[in-house]
């Protein structure tokens, strides 16, 4: 879900619901099943909210419909429904019994059915299905409890008391009509952002809520409360003990959050792919074709001393780490495990002082990534996040961070994100065996500048091969499955490609290693249908080339359609597929950062024929913060 909230000075005006639609706008990649929006003035007798079902859109033609008065403060909230199902009356804001207090709330509330349990039976009404209305009369009540002898109730206390009453994932943000001047907030597992104003100041799930206002921000920590009015910020933990929180600067504009006259953010953040990789790599080597990570802050004998690595993520995050794999264990000469997060906390996996666990998230929120690197710091490991999106849970929990300089990713299926992955794990690659001397220093350099040309290379992809994808996309509209292979660093483009058409499309696809091919998916090649493979260089009689075209014989034979990524210039290839995507000439360890690149415009050019919305596909959300 996103989060977004505002206090700004008196007299009442317009702009608390201004800026939570602007924020709720930018946010809408969190959650987009239903919407609202809370405000509260002084003078008001209790809160005004609007919330509807469906895209935000609802929500602002209820607002234009319905008009709300002018405020000093607001909350708004889009959301991906986990607890009741998408309605008008289950969407947030939800208020107490009074009508004096709105909330809203990001995760799940484990033990909401237990406290309403014990509401109910003090008199208290639900109207919705979610665990968030039980915390909204929760506060209601208990803000009653800390009320002074002029009838103001402390709302920062009551929250911290509700706080530290819930189990479970919540980011809560709340206001009382009879504290006008105040926005209040708490985290558990869940994100929250506070942004700095000139006389006005923000809350956000994210950066990208406040982004068109301010660009200083505050990180808040687990397990933390804050109180923002036009002039003030307070920090507390649950208890009400100050904390000092940590200010950092937003490092990208407000306008690389906007569509900027492309049809979709997708098709704009695919062409930021070459883009995406280049700012990853900058500043990160020194003139003298040496590597400097001195931003990890990990001293040079904890990582010699590295003798595993494991990464965990999530979705397309996990195949980047089999990419990184490939190449890690290759130049390093250590083990590297790749792990959906998911997975693995528990099925007890081994970790030791010497493991270094790699956590790689666009968001630097998935639940899942958080959660196995809490397990992985437990067992005593260190843990690195390659994570893009600055504040966010995953850096600050991690030993270290390697930020992937891919700017904001706003469809919800990852593309340029994934491409700054690679790109980032590959210079912690590289790192290492400069660390730890299992590479010369020429070799290394090699890489780096092979590395350094690959946005050119991804730019000639964008620039030549549109035309054959789209009329490619046309042919294959009204195909039932599709089917892809790729072999070495093939296979996770072909498990990303799959995912990329799945996620938009709507299209039953399957990824698999080529090799496996005959020990069952090929049972399901049938007349026509559509087998999507990874060709590796042919260049020094390439073993796995000859292995992948004996793939695409294969299916050819019992008719399959076959689309082939492949290395401009060969001819076996050009010879025997049926169509071909062709990507310039690079090491097959760079190949990934090009051959992903078609397969995300083939999924866009799908889903699009489709008439379907590429950037919210149905169900999905970007930020997944429930376990
Ligand atoms: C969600 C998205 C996926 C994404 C995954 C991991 O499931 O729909 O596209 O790959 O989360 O996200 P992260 O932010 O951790 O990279």
């Amino acid at each position: 879900c996103g989060i977004v909230g505002y206090a700004g000075p008196a007299p009442a005006n317009a702009k608390p619901l201004e800026v939570c639609l602007q924020g709720l706008k930018r946010l809408e990649y969190r959650g987009y099943d239903s919407a609202g929006v809370a405000l509260a003035a002084p003078g008001m007798d209790t809160v005004v909210f609007r919330k509807k079902a469906g895209r935000l859109d609802n929500l602002v033609k209820e607002t234009q419909r319905s008009p709300m008065p002018d405020a000093t403060v607001g909350i708004g909230h889009t959301r991906w429904a986990t607890n009741g199902a998408p309605s008008d009356v289950n969407a947030h804001p939800h208020i107490s019994q009074d009508g004096k207090i709105a909330l809203i709330h990001n995760g799940i509330i484990e033990n909401a059915a237990q406290l309403k349990f014990e509401l109910q039976a003090e008199g208290y009404s639900f109207s919705s299905g979610t665990d968030t209305e039980v915390a909204a009369k929760l506060l209601g009540k208990i803000a009653n409890q800390v009320i002074d002898e002029t009838g103001t109730p402390d709302l920062f206390e009551a929250l911290r008391r509700v706080s530290r009453m819930l189990s479970g994932a919540f980011t809560l943000l709340a206001v009382d009509v009879r504290q006008p001047d105040i926005v209040v907030g708490s985290r558990h597992d869940s994100p929250l952002v506070v942004g700095l104003g000139d006389g006005e100041n923000f809350l956000g799930s994210d950066v990208a809520a406040f982004v068109a206002y301010t660009k200083n921000a505050l990180e808040l920590g687990q397990d933390e409360a804050v109180c923002i009015s036009a002039g003030s910020v307070t920090v507390t933990d649950f208890d009400g003990n100050p904390v000092e929180a940590k200010p950092f600067t937003v490092d990208w504009d407000a306008s690389a959050s906007e569509k900027g006259g492309w049809d979709s953010f997708m098709d704009k953040e695919i062409h930021e792919d070459p883009e995406a990789v280049r700012n990853t790599l900058l500043g990160r080597v020194d003139l003298d074709g040496r590597l400097n990570l001195d931003e990890l802050h990990i001293d040079e004998n904890a990582f010699k001393s590295i003798d595993k690595i494991i990464v965990v993520a999530c979705g397309t995050a996990s195949y980047a780490g089999i990419v990184a794999k490939y190449a890690i264990e290759h130049w390093v000469r250590i083990p590297v495990e790749v792990e959906l997060a998911s997975e693995f906390r528990y099925r007890d996996p081994i970790l030791t002082p010497r493991t270094l666990v790699v956590a790689i998230s666009q968001s630097g929120e998935t639940m899942d990534t958080l959660m196995a690197l809490r397990h992985a710091r437990e067992q005593g490991s260190k843990v690195l996040a390659i994570c893009n999106t600055q504040g966010s849970s995953i850096p600050r929990e991690s030993d270290a961070v390697l930020y992937t300089h891919a700017g904001p990713e706003i469809a919800v299926a990852s593309t340029k994100a994934f491409l700054a992955q690679i790109t980032a794990a590959y210079l912690l690659g590289l790192y290492l065996a400069q660390t730890k001397g299992t590479m010369y220093r020429d070799e290394i350099g090699n890489t780096l500048e092979a590395l350094s040309q690959m946005p050119e290379k991804i730019q000639w992809v964008l620039d030549t091969q549109p035309q054959t994808i789209h009329d490619t996309a046309r042919r294959m509209v009204d195909a039932h499955s599709f089917l892809f292979l790729g072999r070495h660093v093939g296979y996770p483009i072909a498990l990303e490609g799959a995912l990329k058409l799945k996620e938009i499309a709507y299209t039953f696809t399957e990824g698999f290693a080529a090799g496996e091919l005959k020990h069952g998916p090929i049972a399901l090649v049938d007349e026509g249908e559509p087998v999507v493979v990874i060709v590796p260089p042919a260049r020094g009689r390439n073993i796995l080339h000859a292995k992948v075209m004996s793939a695409i014989e294969e299916v050819q034979a019992r008719g399959a359609f076959t689309i082939a990524v492949a290395e401009e210039g060969d001819e076996d290839v050009a010879q025997k597929a049926d169509v071909v995507f062709w990507r310039p000439e690079c090491p097959t360890l760079m190949s990934p950062l090009v051959d992903v690149v078609p397969l995300q415009l083939f999924a866009m050019d799908m889903a699009m024929l489709k008439h379907y919305d590429v950037d919210k596909p149905r169900n999905l959300a970007k930020s997944v913060t429930v376990e």
